[in-house]
Order: C-alpha cells, then structure tokens, then sequence
C-alpha cells in the first residue's frame, strides 16, 4: 500500500458546524480543539481565484446573492460569510485557498483540499486549484491532498500536477467508479460512511489505495470504520472525537 502521511482524523470545513464553515475562523476552532488535518471546499471565482466555499450559490452562506462562481474576486471579499452563523462570526469574510493553505503551512497542519467546481468549470477549477497547490506547497515534506467527487476535474489536475496526491470521492458505488479511480491513479477513495464493508475496504486496499469517510458524526460510526480497518475519517464533530 501507499505511505500515508496524512493523520486519521479529518476536521470537515475546518470545525464541522462550531463555526462558519469554511472561514478561517473555523479552521482556527477546529485547531484549539486538538485538529491536525482539515477538509475544505475549494471553487473559482469568476476571474480564477480559487476560494473556500461549499455551495454554488452564495445565499446560504454569506450575505451575497447568485452564483458564486460568476462573480470576480474583488466582489466576493466584501462578503460577509460569518453572520449566517452566529453574531460572534459577524463579519468573518469568505478566505482564499491561499490564505487557508497558507495558515496550514504555517502551523504544520494538513489539508484536504476538495475540488468543488461551479458546474461547468469542472476542469479549469481542477487545474487552477493543483498549480496553486503545487506552487504554495514546493518544497513541502506532505502535499495537501486533492478530492473531488469531479473526475474531470481529478484529471486536470493530474494533467497539471501529477505529483499531487488525488482522492476520489463517492456518494454511491456508480458504475465504472474502479476503473475511474485506477486511471487517475488515485492515492485513495473517499466514501459515504456507510458504504464501506469488508469487500470494498479490501478491493481499495488491494488496489493499493487508502479508504477515507466522510462525514462520520457518530462514535458507533466511526467505531466500525475502525474495524474495518479503513484509513481516515472526516467528521464534524470536532468536540465528540479526540484527534489523537
Ligand atoms: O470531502 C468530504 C465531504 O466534504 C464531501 O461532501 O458535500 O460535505 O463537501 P460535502
Ligand atoms: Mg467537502
């Protein structure tokens, strides 16, 4: 199998649901309670400036209104993607992936960075979000790890940044999924919790693959994770799980 750098426990958009999601202010939370590794969602604005952010649309959360993606940089940092939240995160704006790549690397922290491209941009976010990558992290000992539910997307990259690690993730088991996972020369598959049995843990670590989860909420859950003798686990709940 692969070495692995990475550590079991995966804070998902930096402190679960504690803090905004995908603020640096999450990331800072998820921090004090003991996290090493971080998930997050990363798209393009509309003049190519990678930046964290879950949803197309802006209105869940931040005070903007439309899709994300259509709008320039400039536009986007005037946001507020804090209040939605709670008033203690009023204010909290909207990071780039570089600010957040830049917090990891200077706590010696590790990131998960998901692709989750604007539909239809699938594979110019794959490719602008790994030159990133590589640029911010040269040098580095552990490269941030690439995900995306965007085979598209893992392509470009890869096409991009060979050298940097990518994932596959998956909702369901969808027809061809291995051979997808196989071309793009993955690192690892990243599956709903629940679809993980002894078959499929064995097919991905057979294959020379690592078995991550998301997003693991439960401590029953990621007990039988465990058992199963799967690689990683992203969760919300920065305060139930001990990262250690
Ligand atoms: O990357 C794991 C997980 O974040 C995937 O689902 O929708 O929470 O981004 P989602
Ligand atoms: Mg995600």
């Amino acid at each position: 199998m692969n070495s692995w750098p990475y550590p079991r426990w995966i804070a998902h958009r930096g402190a679960g649901k504690l803090a905004p999601e995908n603020t640096l202010a999450a990331f800072r939370l998820g921090a004090e309670h003991g996290w090493r590794m971080f998930e997050c969602d990363v798209k393009l604005s509309a003049d190519g400036v990678p930046f964290l952010m879950h949803d197309a649309a802006l209105e869940r959360t931040t005070n903007g209104v439309g899709t994300g993606g259509d709008q320039p940089w400039d536009q986007l940092a005037r946001l507020d993607a804090g209040s939605w939240h709670s008033r203690r995160y009023a204010g909290e704006p909207l990071p780039t992936f570089e600010n957040v790549a830049r917090w990891c690397l200077a706590n010696g922290f590790f990131l998960n960075v998901e692709i989750k491209p604007t539909p239809g941009v699938e594979a110019r976010t794959g490719q602008v979000v790994a030159d990133h990558a590589a640029r911010i992290w040269q040098g580095r000992a552990v490269p941030p790890l690439l995900s995306s539910f965007r085979p598209e997307a893992l392509q470009a990259a890869m096409q991009a940044q060979p050298q940097l690690p990518r994932g596959l993730l998956l909702d369901t088991l969808w027809d061809g999924w291995w051979d997808i996972a196989r071309q793009l020369q993955c690192v690892a598959i990243v599956c709903n919790h629940a679809l993980w049995d002894r078959a499929t843990v064995a097919q991905v670590h057979g294959g020379g693959m690592r078995c991550l989860s998301y997003t693991v909420n439960d401590e029953w859950a990621a007990q039988r994770l465990v058992d199963l003798g799967t690689d990683g686990i992203i969760t919300d709940r920065v305060d139930l799980f001990s990262p250690a």
